[in-house]
């Protein structure tokens, strides 16, 4: 045991945070009175870390519900746990792994690191100078990435957020789905001579990118010939020797290890689309951005932490206040798909419920990510966020950049937060359509519609601009969130067995959808075998042209 296993409604704070929040459900417009009281809590309650600002005083917080609020940090000795995960110990202990993603970032990584990173050097610059060809000769200057998950989200992500870097010559596709449509979208669009496929895969067994790695050379060999197409595939894995027997040579495998996780691997060799498609450069300011956050997370006071704080009221919010579910809105297209990655660091690493005592928990953990591209969520489910019965804490999340668009952009994101914690009272509503000129019945009838309760909680990180550095620190940023949840919550957060059932089931269902009339459903349950059997039919209507 590397860190004490705390159930954290032991502790003493633990008490205290009921009473604070029983303090906070009494006041239902806490939020504004707690600025009214202090005027210089806008001032006070943030915090600048390298690139980003947090503000985090849109809360439902006061000194003291923070000061209860890291005291139940202490009681579970956060301290021992974040010095075990900035150590590189055995912490992923149901899987029995190291974790060691933060030496992927750190300027003087071990060998085995730089000298892997040196290899991706060395290919990037292969392929910007032209020298990578293809079977006949022709420059390569498209790629394919093909890879689910943490082998997928993080560079597509990444290359998204920084398109406005992207080399001019390189075209970069993603494909994660198993649905065949995802990879015949790509092919359509390339052409095989010029293409190199990239297959990031940790284990090089899941299914979805070992079918698409393998439709893909089928595609390819169709123009190439058999021993061709295999050398424009390049493997990012753990698992070298299952690459190889794929039929990849050494110099086109790049390599990491097991003490990193899936989700935690786009610092790794999986993040080569990203040095092929921004330069080595970006790639290297992206470790850096991120190593600043390593760096600021191990050494600021719990109480000028940037994650820390923000896994403090995920927990407040989750465990007090009900919060089933958080959202992430980032008031940047560019960063349209960054709630997915944040979807699945979160939820996949906390989304447990036995303790690492191996009891089963008492108490609620990791809150439903959701989220989306601003302002267009706006005109979705924002007005769930305003006005729904469900608390939802926001994180909102907004480069600050040039230009007097941009300023549009950042007014909604400002308006927004305001909107939800200020509210605006019936008599408000009423004064406004009175003056409006509006009659009293109308008045009367839709006075309430048109009130806002407030007191609706979010923090607001502001982002100095869309570098690689900054979202380096991003996503590190809620990376240790996510570690510092998990602590307080007293779970895993680097395993993911929860993700296993579905695909071993998935073995026996294809089998018995490829020829249902064989009888091969048994051990199938009766709704299943019943999905099954329609589906058959509805395949047999369809083919009958019916
Ligand atoms: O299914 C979950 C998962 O194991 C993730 O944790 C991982 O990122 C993803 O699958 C892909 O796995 P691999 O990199 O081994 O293909």
């Amino acid at each position: 045991m590397l860190y004490p296993r705390v159930n954290p409604t032991t502790t003493r704070a633990w008490g205290r945070l009921v009473r604070e929040a029983q303090w906070f459900c009494r006041r239902p417009r806490a939020l504004t009175q707690l600025f009214d009281e202090d005027p210089t809590r806008a001032t006070r309650y943030c915090l600048q870390v390298g690139p980003l600002y947090l503000d985090y005083a849109k809360n439902l917080v006061r000194r003291q519900t923070i000061d209860h609020l890291c005291l139940l940090a202490d009681e579970v000795q956060f301290d021992s746990a974040r010095s075990a995960l900035m150590s590189g110990a055995l912490i992923n202990e149901t899987e029995r792994r190291c974790v060691g993603h933060m030496r992927l970032r750190h300027p003087d990584p071990p060998l085995e690191v730089s000298l892997e990173r040196k290899k991706m050097a060395a290919f990037v610059a292969q392929l910007h100078s032209g020298a990578l060809r293809g079977y006949s000769g022709e420059v390569i200057h498209s790629l394919v990435h093909i890879g689910i998950g943490g082998s997928g989200l993080g560079p597509k992500v990444v290359v998204s957020a920084l398109a406005h870097l992207r080399h001019p010559n390189i075209r970069l596709h993603f494909v994660e789905n198993i649905d065949p449509v995802a990879l015949d979208e790509v092919l359509a669009q390339i052409d095989p001579a010029h293409t190199l496929f990239l297959v990031a895969s940790k284990s090089f067994t899941t299914e979805e990118s070992m079918r698409n790695a393998a439709r893909a050379r089928a595609w390819l060999q169709g123009y190439a010939g058999e021993k061709k197409a295999t050398r424009q595939f390049v493997a990012l894995t753990a698992n070298p020797t299952a690459a190889r027997a794929w039929g990849m040579d050494g110099a086109h495998i790049f390599r990491f290890w097991d003490w990193v996780g899936g989700r935690f691997s786009l610092w790794s060799a999986v993040g080569l689309p990203i040095a092929c498609a921004l330069g080595f450069d970006q790639f290297e300011a992206l470790l850096k951005g991120a190593h600043h956050m390593d760096t600021h997370f191990e050494q600021a006071p719990l109480k000028e932490n940037l994650p820390v704080l923000l896994a403090l009221f995920s927990l407040w919010y989750a465990n007090f206040f009900h919060a089933q579910s958080h959202a992430i809105l980032c008031y940047s297209h560019a960063m349209r798909d960054f709630v997915c990655l944040i979807q699945q660091i979160a939820m996949e690493s906390n989304g447990k419920s036995i303790g690492r005592d191996g009891t089963r928990l008492s108490y609620t953990t990791a809150p439903i990510i959701f989220g989306g591209e601003e302002t267009c969520a706006q005109h979705s489910f924002h007005q769930l966020l305003h006005q729904g019965r469900h608390l939802v804490p926001c994180d909102f999340i907004a480069p600050v950049q040039a230009g007097k668009d941009a300023s549009a952009l950042l007014a909604h994101c400002f308006a927004q937060s305001s909107a939800l914690m200020r509210g605006r009272t019936a008599q408000d509503v009423a004064a406004s359509m009175k003056a409006e000129g509006a009659s009293r019945s109308d008045i009367k009838r839709l006075r309430l519609h048109r009130s806002f309760t407030g007191n609706r909680p979010s923090n607001t990180l502001l982002l100095k601009d869309l570098s690689a550095e900054s979202i380096g620190a991003l996503i590190a940023a809620y990376e240790h969130k996510t570690f510092t949840e998990g602590v307080l919550w007293n779970v895993y957060s680097f395993d993911q067995w929860g993700v296993e059932l579905g695909k071993t089931l998935a073995v026996d269902v294809q089998r018995a959808l490829k020829d249902p009339s064989k009888g091969n459903s048994q051990g199938l349950d009766a709704a299943t075998e019943a999905l099954i059997k329609a589906a058959e039919h509805l395949r047999q209507a369809r083919s009958k042209g019916h």
